[in-house]
């Protein structure tokens, strides 16, 4: 069995939508661990993507974790409703959620894992109070709202000392890494603390499949 050096979440938002359903097969067959589902509604990031009753349709096509990753204002509002689609765990932005504590507490109320996103402008400060109760830091390796972008490699410190700050405080918290992972970028991250890879384009957009590309990105690890 190889040494597993991060887990993979592919990100819908680069899958060929009419075929959804079949595209999740071939990443769980590939060895995705979990799927992540990036809801953007066109005002907290520029674009807009797809919501409820996309993600309660794609629930059957898999046994995967699905992992929420919330771009859109307000989304107190909206806890139960992804919840109740399929979500498994659900990640919220810090930028937006005045009363993070009070979010966290409603999506672990329902029975969710919890994470927060921070942006590549937001210091790890806005965590410090917080950082116990959450399962999961989503360090934006680009800035949210499009798939394909470059990977910002000054985000790479931020992983590092995060990564320094949850070892110290010896806590079981993911950290995980979103936009712009490919082969070359996913052994700078893992290296850097992060222990889950969120890859869109990297995945869905190889030439040579989805299964080769899950690889290419798994083995440029080893
Ligand atoms: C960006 C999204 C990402 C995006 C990553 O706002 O949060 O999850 O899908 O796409 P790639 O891997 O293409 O950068
Ligand atoms: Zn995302």
């Amino acid at each position: 069995m190889p040494i597993v050096k991060a887990l993979l979440a592919p990100s819908i938002l680069a899958a060929d939508f009419t075929i959804l359903g079949e595209q999740i097969s071939q990443v769980e067959t590939a060895g995705a661990n979990r799927i992540h589902i990036d809801v953007m509604d066109g005002q907290f990031v520029p674009n807009i993507s797809f919501g409820i009753p996309v993600i309660q349709s794609i629930r059957k096509a898999t046994k995967l974790c699905f992992e929420t990753h919330l771009m859109i204002n307000t989304p107190d509002n909206l806890l139960d409703a992804f919840a109740h689609a399929g979500s498994d765990s659900i990640i919220v932005h810090a930028e937006n959620t005045p009363h993070l504590h009070r979010t966290i507490q409603h999506i672990k109320t329902l029975g969710k894992k919890a994470g927060v996103a921070l942006n590549p402008a937001t210091p790890l400060g806005v965590l410090e109070e917080i950082l116990p109760k959450l399962d999961l830091v989503l360090i934006m390796t680009v800035n949210p709202g499009f798939g394909g972008q470059k990977f910002l490699p000054e985000t790479l410190d931020k992983i590092r000392r995060l990564k320094s700050i949850i070892d110290q405080k010896q806590l079981a918290i993911e950290i995980e890494v979103d936009g712009g992972i490919d082969a070359q970028t996913a052994p700078l991250v893992v290296a850097a603390g992060a222990g889950v890879l969120v890859a869109g384009s990297a995945i869905f957009g190889d030439k040579g499949g989805i299964d080769f590309a899950s690889k290419k990105i798994l083995n440029a690890l080893v």
